[in-house]
Formats: structure tokens, C-alpha cells, sequence
């Protein structure tokens, strides 16, 4: 007999695992990271300390971060295999395709595969939050056709990133903004690609298969893709003046604007306004012309979309809707924001595998078929 089937599209809150790792409260707009909220992490932490947090549990004590910092030092060089592929592919694939790849091949730099170990596993989710920072700013670098900058102990993780992507020590500001961005995009529950990286390690396939499966997933702009989807479009708004008009035009044509809504917050996305706070604190200090024409056009679009479809439709900013202005005051070019995201949520989708395998279960949800059975076999030539 069919029992009632409910499908529920997207897995629309449908639960898959307990967790102590983040909170997120989408009706009031809240985020925590292991009990710390946002805002607190955003302002006295740093990504290193988030990082260890995330992995251990705990906020490390001062003896506990600078051995942390030096293993992640330890780890910032980027292999050879990873040259190749920079320079074979860069310019003939999309930057997140690069990356995903790059990913990949860290696998046969394994000290001991069949290591299994939860010492193992860490060794490698600091070995592959390391080395991902530095081919993103390798990829970077090839991409602007100049040398790879070898990384710089003096600097911590985040500002050796900004250090060998343009060649110059960030100063304070500069490194406090790309490590806040580090911070912001650490980890976020069970969103798509740490759902896909949860999928794959619950079959027992490694960390390299389970974190190139989230890299893969993370490309797409209903995800990760949207940051660089959202500056795109402040730049073809082009003049501030135009951006009432290109809002409503793109509702009216039922298009998306990036950098709005999201599955679980109903409210305005509390990273979101980090990310404004400290982008406006930046103009005010380093006032550019190309950065405050941004930020016209980014917070006259919030206005509109407030007005239209907050209240209405519960569709608020997003993390992704001021970030690349605030890449742009960085000078970080646009097609690497996707792989910073995904160089910062490296350590969100080893935290939440390395839960995950805790008390691990195979994912194998259902689907409801719905076609005919026991259909006639009907040999080819004598069909129409
Ligand atoms: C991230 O999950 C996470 O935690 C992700 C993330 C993380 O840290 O990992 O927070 C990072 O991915 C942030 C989200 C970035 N994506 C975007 O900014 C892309 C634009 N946003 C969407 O496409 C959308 O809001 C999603 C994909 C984020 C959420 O989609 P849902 O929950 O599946 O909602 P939906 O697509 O079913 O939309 C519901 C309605 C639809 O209208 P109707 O067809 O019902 O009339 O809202 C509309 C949508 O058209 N809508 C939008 C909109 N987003 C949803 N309309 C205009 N602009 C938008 N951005």
C-alpha cells in the first residue's frame, strides 16, 4: 500500500546530525561558533584561534595557539604538483576548478593514507588549511602573471594569504580586514558543501575526497559563488544612480539578486553587517573612489531590497553582499573570492567530518519513484 511520502525539496529542514560546532538562529539573525558569538570572534579572535577553536573545542591558551601557529607555518609552502596544474590550467578553467584540483592532488602528499588516525586527521586538516591558503594566493599571483612569493613566518595565516597573493605586507588595517573575512567564512552548519563533504566521508573515503567534494560544491553562486556574483553586478550598475532601477527591473524579470536570501536565516545575516561595519570603518580611514561608488550602489540595493522583499519575503543580505567591495578596498581581485571562501571553510568542512565520523552513519536518503513497473520489452525493430 503507499504510505504517505513527503518529499522535502533541498532537504528543507530536515535534520542530519547533532552538533557542538555552530549555532545559527535564522529568525533572529544569530551565529555562534562553539558557543562564541559572531560578533565577539569577529572583534578579539583571529582566524588561527577560530580555527583551533573549531578543531579542538576549546580557545587555546597561549602555549596551545603559537604550537598551533607553527604547525600551520610548517605546512604554508605549496607542493610542485600544485605548480603544474596552476600553470596548466589557469586561464583555460575557472579559478574554483583550479583550486578543486589543487585540492585533489594534496592527497599524494600524504605521510601514511592508511593512517586513520584522529592525530592523522588533524595533521591533515593543517596541512590542507595551510596549503590552501597559499595556492589560492599562488593562484593569484600566476594569474597576474607574476612569481610565486614564497610565505613569510613573521606574518600569521591570514596576512601571509594577503602577503603572498600581492608581494607587500599588509598593514594593520588591511590584515585585520582579510582575517575577519577568514573568520566570517569559517564555518556555517550543514550548508551545502559541508553537506557534500559530510556525504562523501560517510562512505569512509578520505579527508581529500570528502574536502574536494565541499570545494567542488562550494563553486556554484547559490553558494559560495555568489560573492563574486554580487560585485558583478555593482559594477554593471555602474553609476549609483542606476541602482533603484536595475533592482526593480531584475525583480520584475524574476531574476536573483545575489547576495540576498538565504535557506535558513530570516532575517539580516549577522556577518553581513561585519562585514558592512568594518567596510564603512575602512572607507572612512582609506577612502577610495572605486570602493565608496561600491558602497553607494551596495547600500542603496540593501534599501530597496529591504523595503521590497525583507518583510514580504523574508529575502535579507546575505555574507556575500558586501564582501566584495570589501575584497576590492583589499585589492583582491574578484575571481579569488570564492577560493578565500573556500581556503576559510576549509577548516568548517574538516571540524564538522571529524565530528561527523564521531558517530558515523552512511548517507543514503530515498527517493520516491513514481514511474510504471514491469514494462514489456519490446525488441528494436519492432518499435517505431
Ligand atoms: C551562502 O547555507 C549556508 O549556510 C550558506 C552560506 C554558508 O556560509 O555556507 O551561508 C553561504 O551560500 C550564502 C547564500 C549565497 N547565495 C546567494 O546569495 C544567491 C542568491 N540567493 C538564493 O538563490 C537563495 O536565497 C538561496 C539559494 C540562498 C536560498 O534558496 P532557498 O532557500 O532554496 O529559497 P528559494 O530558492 O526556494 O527562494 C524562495 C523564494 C523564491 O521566490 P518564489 O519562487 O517562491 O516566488 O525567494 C526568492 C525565490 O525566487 N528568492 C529571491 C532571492 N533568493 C530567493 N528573489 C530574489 N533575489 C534573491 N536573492
Amino acid at each position: 500500500e503507499s504510505k504517505e511520502i513527503t518529499i522535502s525539496r533541498g532537504l528543507e529542514g530536515i535534520y542530519i546530525a547533532e552538533t557542538t560546532l555552530c549555532k545559527i538562529d535564522g529568525a533572529n539573525g544569530r551565529l555562534w561558533y562553539r558557543g562564541y558569538p559572531i560578533e565577539v570572534l569577529a572583534e578579539n579572535s583571529n582566524y588561527e584561534e577560530v580555527s583551533y577553536l573549531l578543531l579542538f573545542g576549546k580557545l587555546p591558551n597561549r602555549k596551545e595557539l603559537s604550537a598551533f601557529r607553527e604547525r600551520l607555518k610548517a605546512e604554508r609552502d605549496v607542493p610542485p604538483v600544485v605548480f603544474d596544474i596552476v600553470e596548466e590550467m589557469s586561464g583555460r578553467a575557472h579559478p574554483m576548478d583550479v583550486l578543486r584540483t589543487c585540492i585533489s592532488s594534496l592527497s599524494i602528499y600524504d605521510e601514511d593514507p592508511e593512517d586513520k588516525s584522529q592525530q592523522a586527521n588533524i595533521r591533515r586538516a593543517i596541512k590542507l588549511i595551510a596549503k590552501t591558503a597559499s595556492i589560492v594566493a599562488y593562484m593569484g599571483r600566476y594569474r597576474q602573471g607574476k612569481d610565486y612569493v614564497p610565505p613569510d613566518s613573521s606574518l600569521d595565516h591570514s596576512a601571509n594569504f594577503l602577503y603572498m597573493l600581492t608581494g607587500k605586507k599588509p598593514d594593520e588595517m588591511a590584515a585585520k580586514l582579510i582575517d575577519l573575512m577568514f573568520i566570517l567564512h569559517a564555518e556555517h552548519g550543514s550548508n551545502a558543501s559541508t553537506f557534500s563533504t559530510l556525504v562523501t566521508g560517510s562512505t569512509l573515503a578520505d579527508v581529500y575526497a570528502a574536502v574536494t567534494a565541499g570545494a567542488a560544491t562550494l563553486k556554484g553562486p547559490l553558494h559560495g559563488g555568489a560573492d563574486e556574483a554580487a560585485l558583478r553586478m555593482m559594477y554593471s550598475i555602474g553609476d549609483p544612480d542606476n541602482t533603484e532601477t536595475y533592482i526593480e527591473e531584475a525583480l520584475e524579470g524574476k531574476r536573483r539578486i545575489m547576495g540576498f536570501g538565504h535557506r535558513v536565516y530570516k532575517a539580516y545575516d549577522p556577518r553581513a553587517k561585519i562585514v558592512r561595519k568594518y567596510l564603512e570603518l575602512y572607507q572612512e580611514r582609506n577612502p577610495s573612489e572605486e570602493v565608496s561608488r561600491l558602497l553607494q550602489i551596495a547600500l542603496r540595493a540593501e534599501k530597496l531590497m529591504l523595503e521590497k522583499l525583507s518583510k514580504t519575503k523574508g529575502i535579507w543580505p546575505n555574507i556575500d553582499f558586501f564582501a566584495g567591495p570589501l575584497y576590492r578596498a583589499i585589492d583582491v581581485p574578484a575571481e579569488l573570492f570564492t577560493p578565500i571562501f573556500a581556503a576559510s571553510r576549509m577548516v568548517g568542512w574538516c571540524a564538522h567530518l571529524f565530528e561527523y565520523w564521531q558517530n558515523n552513519r552512511l548517507f543514503r536518503p530515498l527517493d520516491n519513484y513514481v514511474g510504471e513497473v514491469d514494462k514489456k520489452y519490446v525488441p528494436i525493430d519492432q518499435r517505431e
